[in-house]
């Protein structure tokens, strides 16, 4: 069933070009995108997006995509607090719920507190009899197949490419893309199995630094615009199978605190394509070094010629088209916390105190 691969996790961080290409055919065609003709953002005034765990992340990845793609508004909260807030829920808007397994408590109720206020509600899952997807108004799959190791890998890039295919249907039936800027931006998309199999190649070499992760304490994750989400999602990742403290932060964020706890002894991950952002990341990247920080780089071949020097280590990813990134980069990201799991000698597909499905609030 493992195929070969020691751990559930590292067959489904391996199986993500393929599986993310399946999705890719299903999802855009030579003509254009592959969504329900009922999925027209065109008469919305508001998206909100809602979920727990590594499918949050996912919904804050696209929340960048779907403002700057679509011009779309966009509101996301974690299940388990939006449905206690009393959320103003305008008629003029869609509800989109993201989960895996389909049956999180928290998420399942979001979406039946949600139902009949607004236009439509949609859920995007990859177990497509299950009960999220059954109840929501529009079911979208993510194809991504079975996951089975506890933490979600193949199905969280798989949620963000379903999520980046509906950002540009938004920004079509918006006017805020036109055919040609939107084509540009599925030929990216296109490009993305090609560079995961790049990415994967990093695989040996993030081995040999997990050996040193593993003895931190805390570690730190860096981001900044759709790669701060990223952040929060690789501290996710390796403190739920590693049990090594770690903190995803808005790397503009770092001198309002989070500074102060920076020291020799505590790694910090930068996240950091290449981008429009990457000088602003880079000057907070030095800040950390300037205390001693230990920082490992993960940027492209331009991010590497400018910045690379005088840190701790660096791994080096394919470029990427703007502003899909996140896609790519989550791959290291996973490996990063696999790795220093297995350095540490944890159980990696089930680790302590946690479930596959969450199916109480
Ligand atoms: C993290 C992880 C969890 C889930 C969360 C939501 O690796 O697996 O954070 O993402 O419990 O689960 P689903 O997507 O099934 O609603």
């Amino acid at each position: 069933e493992k195929a070969g691969y020691k751990h559930f996790m590292a067959k489904e961080i391996a199986e993500q070009p393929v599986v993310l290409g399946d999705a890719l055919r299903h999802y855009l065609k030579a003509d254009g995108v592959n969504l329900p003709e009922e999925l027209n953002f065109s008469d919305i005034d508001r998206l909100t997006l809602v979920a727990c765990g590594t499918a949050f992340y996912a919904c804050s990845v696209a929340k960048y995509w779907f403002e700057s793609l679509a011009g779309l508004p966009c509101e996301i909260d974690v299940a388990s607090e939006f449905r206690y807030r009393e959320p103003p829920l305008p008629q003029r808007s869609f509800a989109l719920f993201v989960s895996q397994s389909g049956e999180t408590a928290d998420t399942l109720a979001a979406l039946r507190h949600c139902k009949g206020k607004v236009a439509r509600t949609i859920a995007v899952v990859n177990v497509p009899t299950s009960s999220i997807a059954r109840e929501a108004d529009l079911a979208l799959p993510i194809l991504a197949g079975i996951e089975v190791g506890v933490a979600s890998t193949k199905a969280f890039t798989c949620q963000l490419l379903a999520l980046a295919v509906m950002a540009l249907k938004a920004g079509l039936d918006r006017g805020h893309l036109n055919a040609a800027q939107a084509a540009a931006h599925m030929n990216t998309l296109r490009t993305l199995p090609g560079l995961m199999n790049a990415a994967l190649a990093t695989s040996d070499e993030i081995a040999r630094l997990a050996a040193q992760l593993a003895e931190a304490q805390d570690i730190l994750f860096l981001g900044r615009g759709p790669m701060y989400p990223l952040a929060l999602e690789g501290a996710l990742k390796l403190k739920e199978i590693s049990y090594i403290h770690a903190e995803g932060y808005a790397s503009g964020e770092l001198k309002h605190g989070p500074i102060a706890l920076i020291d020799r002894s505590v790694p910090v991950i930068v996240m950091a394509p290449h981008d429009k952002l990457f000088d602003k990341t880079v000057s907070n990247m030095q800040e950390v070094m300037a205390r001693q920080g230990k920082v490992l780089l993960v940027t492209d071949a331009k991010g590497v010629s400018t910045a690379a020097e005088g840190t701790w280590a660096h791994l080096h990813m394919p470029e990427v088209a703007e502003p899909f990134a996140p896609i790519l980069y989550a791959l290291p990201a996973q490996l990063l916390a696999y790795h220093t799991a297995i350095a540490k000698g944890t159980d990696v597909d089930q680790p302590r105190n946690l479930a596959k499905s969450v199916t109480v609030e």
